[in-house]
């Protein structure tokens, strides 16, 4: 299936934080992504859909300082989980770090998010420390770390 990655729309934004909540329990609100979309130069939305019908199939937002990332927010809904478009995704992020010369990158992860731990580890990040009942559910988070380029 064809797809396509662009920037998140303005128009995007109440299905994006719909799906949030749906795949993360939580969202930044409307208000916030659209406001760091008009005016916050340190945050960069992107949006995976189907090329032929414009299907949402899932989004990731990156904080960008210098040559310092982290990635959030990062999900495929679950009907197109599991057919490598997580893969594409992560292939394109890290494309688009490498072409505005990011050094390092961080991301946080649930400590029971096999699935998501073992993409990332396929990219070459690193569990660099554990943050303990980081999640209202009372869940660690395990921060990761890739130094771009040693992978
Ligand atoms: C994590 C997530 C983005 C992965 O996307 P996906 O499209 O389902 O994953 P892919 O099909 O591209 O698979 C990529 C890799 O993930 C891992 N993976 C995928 N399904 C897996 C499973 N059932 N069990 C273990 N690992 C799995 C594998 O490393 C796989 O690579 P491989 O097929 O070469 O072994 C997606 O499952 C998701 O959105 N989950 C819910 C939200 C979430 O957890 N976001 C990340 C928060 S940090």
């Amino acid at each position: 299936m064809d797809i396509e990655i662009r920037n998140m729309r303005i128009s995007d934004i109440s299905k994006i934080a719909k799906y949030d909540l749906i795949m993360l329990g939580e969202t930044l609100g409307e208000e916030t992504i659209k406001r760091h979309i008009k005016n916050n130069n340190l945050m960069r939305y992107f949006v995976m859909e189907t090329k032929k019908d414009k299907a949402f199939i899932g989004q990731v937002s990156l904080w960008i300082d210098e040559d310092k990332a982290q990635i959030n927010n990062f999900y495929i809904i679950k009907d197109f989980q599991g057919k490598k478009f997580g893969k594409k995704f992560m292939n394109y992020i890290m494309s688009y770090f490498k072409s505005i010369r990011i050094k390092e990158v961080t991301l946080e992860v649930r400590n029971s998010n096999k699935v998501a731990i073992n993409l990332y580890e396929s990219y070459g990040f690193k569990v660099i420390t554990t943050r303990n009942n980081y999640y209202p559910n009372g869940e660690n988070a395990l921060l990761m770390y890739l130094m771009i380029g040693s992978e």
